[in-house]
């Protein structure tokens, strides 16, 4: 069914999050924001429902569980969710303990995704988006972590997608490369293929409405990854070195 009627979106203040749900709310989708930030928040709300659509936000951290558990069966009583969209992430150099990525990445998709599996199965119809990237295929040696929780929550979602789409509800996986927000605007590295959040959240969103199981993007760098993934490990990880140190030389 698209455009859905509601949406749960986390990560919403800011980059990719702001960009999905104004398209969302064009397409004339009722949606639940959530996010940390409440007058980033509060912008996106404004923009979305400035488009028509109606908006409710929620000021929640993603690692609180007992927390997301509630306001998402309050989210789904007040009005049924159809798309939920586990979003919010960091890529580890805006937060102070390196580990919190995995605790965000990880446990925060967990978190916004698990307590709506029981009540769209119920109906019998439903779908779950979940942020991973071009670096859950492959591990880059500038972002270790980063890269870990991509590979664990891309993982976690094809299982889940096998697991529920024969009870209506599909799971799609998004893994688009380098996109321009707050995320990568800190990165000093080379971020080849750059593309805007509104272009990114465009695609996104199309393969989101095909109910495809993965959506990956720019086509020449997901080609290249999944050619690293397929040799050998000791060969590809000597690739990558030589290239972080021809750019570490430039520097
Ligand atoms: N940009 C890229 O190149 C790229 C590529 C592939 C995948 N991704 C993924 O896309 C997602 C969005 O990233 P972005 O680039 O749009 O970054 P962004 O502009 O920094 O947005 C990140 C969003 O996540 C939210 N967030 C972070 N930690 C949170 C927490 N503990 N609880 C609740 N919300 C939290 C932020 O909310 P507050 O600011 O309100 O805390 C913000 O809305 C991330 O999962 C990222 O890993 C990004």
């Amino acid at each position: 069914m698209w455009p859905p009627e509601h949406a749960f979106l986390t990560g919403a203040s800011s980059g990719i999050g702001r960009a999905l749900s104004i398209l969302l709310a064009e397409a004339g989708c009722g949606l639940t924001l959530v996010g940390r930030n409440a007058s980033r928040l509060a912008e996106t709300a404004d923009m979305c429902r400035s488009k028509g659509a109606e908006t409710r936000t929620l000021l929640m951290d993603v690692r609180d569980r007992e927390g997301m558990v509630l306001a998402a069966g309050d989210t789904f009583d007040r009005r049924p969710v159809d798309l939920v969209i586990a979003n919010a992430g960091v890529s580890g150099t805006l937060e102070g303990d390196p580990r919190a990525v995995l605790d965000i990445n990880i446990g925060g998709v967990l978190n916004s995704v698990e307590p709506f599996i029981e009540p769209m199965c119920a109906r019998g119809q439903g779908q779950i988006a979940i942020m991973s990237s071009i670096a859950g295929f492959k591990g880059f040696p500038n972002a270790p972590l980063y890269c870990a929780s991509k590979a664990a929550v891309r993982s976690y979602g094809e299982a889940l997608d096998a697991r529920l789409r024969p009870l209506g509800v599909a799971v799609t996986v998004l893994c688009p490369g380098f996109v321009e927000t707050p995320l990568t605007a800190v990165n000093a590295f080379p971020m080849p293929l750059i593309m805007s959040s509104e272009a990114a959240a465009r695609r996104l969103l199309g393969g989101i409405e095909r109910r495809k199981a993965r959506v990956a993007f720019p086509l020449r760098m997901y080609a290249i990854v999944r050619l690293l993934e397929c040799l050998p490990t000791g060969l590809a990880n000597t690739l990558l070195a030589r290239t972080a140190g021809r750019r570490a030389a430039k520097e």
